[in-house]
């Protein structure tokens, strides 16, 4: 058999399609449930204004202006431009049953990432490394200063997160969806990612910001730089946004 296909990549997919006549079956015993979101309850937090929807924007035009920018500029985001952004990401649209639904899909409504925020240059926001807390649209802050440097170095070096006025960070949230879905559930999680990723592009063509998904970072660097484990919860994707000249 070709090398390559024992390689990680190769067997995940073919341990975890699902057979009509054979149950996808493991030997993981049983994975504890954790809660469906992460809150940092002692945190300073900013609160995020309700988003002003009002204004329309074309979704065909922000189809095809939608392009990943890597040349933002020095200007700040104001804080209702981060509001809307966010509610883009992640706002709650409606409820069902226990669970918040999203502007995004998710496999179950399990969510299974924590977004967390890079904020550079936000007017009335310090410069530091933020927790969405999705349930009461807030931002907590986890580590106040400058980390852009810190991030460009995590992020491989890439000037375009040097450049950005935020850097949104998701973790995955490994066990929120594999007590559902088993190995499977890392089939799921970038797909949920991915829609997340898009509405972020979106919301930021529809007010003419720049943004840049993120997929070549060391990941262990981010997972310290946020003080998560790495392991139940580790750094999936980021996406950067400014302002375009
Ligand atoms: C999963 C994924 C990871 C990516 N990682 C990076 C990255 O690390 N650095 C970067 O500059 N662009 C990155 N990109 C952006 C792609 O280079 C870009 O989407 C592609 O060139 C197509 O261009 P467009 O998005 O402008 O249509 C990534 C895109 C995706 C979907």
């Amino acid at each position: 058999m070709a090398k390559y296909k024992q390689g990680l990549a190769c067997k995940y997919v073919q341990g975890t399609k699902y057979h009509r006549n054979r149950p996808l079956m493991d030997d993981l015993g049983s994975i504890p449930s954790p809660s469906s979101f992460k809150t940092y309850p002692d945190a300073e937090r900013v609160q995020l204004p309700e988003p002003d929807l009002s204004q329309s924007a074309d979704l065909w035009q922000c189809l095809a202006r939608r392009r990943s920018e890597r040349n933002t500029t020095p200007d700040p985001l104001s804080l209702g431009e981060l509001s809307k952004l966010m509610w883009g990401t992640q706002g709650i649209t409606a409820r069902a049953g226990m669970h918040l639904l999203r502007t995004a899909p998710s496999a179950g409504a399990l969510y299974p990432f924590e977004t967390y925020l890079y904020v550079d240059k936000v007017e009335e926001v310090p410069k530091g490394i933020y927790h969405f807390n999705v349930a009461d649209f807030a931002l907590e802050c986890i580590k106040a200063g400058d980390f852009s440097q810190a991030l460009t170095a995590a992020g491989l070096g890439q000037p375009v997160v040097r450049r950005a006025a935020v850097v949104i960070i998701w973790t995955a949230m490994m066990l929120r969806c594999m007590t559902k879905y088993r190995e499977r559930a890392m089939r799921y999680i970038p797909m949920d990612m991915g829609h997340v990723c898009q509405n972020v592009q979106l919301a930021a063509t529809a007010m003419g910001f720049g943004s840049c998904p993120i997929g070549a970072f060391y990941d262990d660097d981010f997972n310290e730089l946020l003080g998560v484990d790495g392991q139940e919860e580790t750094v999936l994707y980021l996406i950067t946004v400014g302002k375009l000249r």
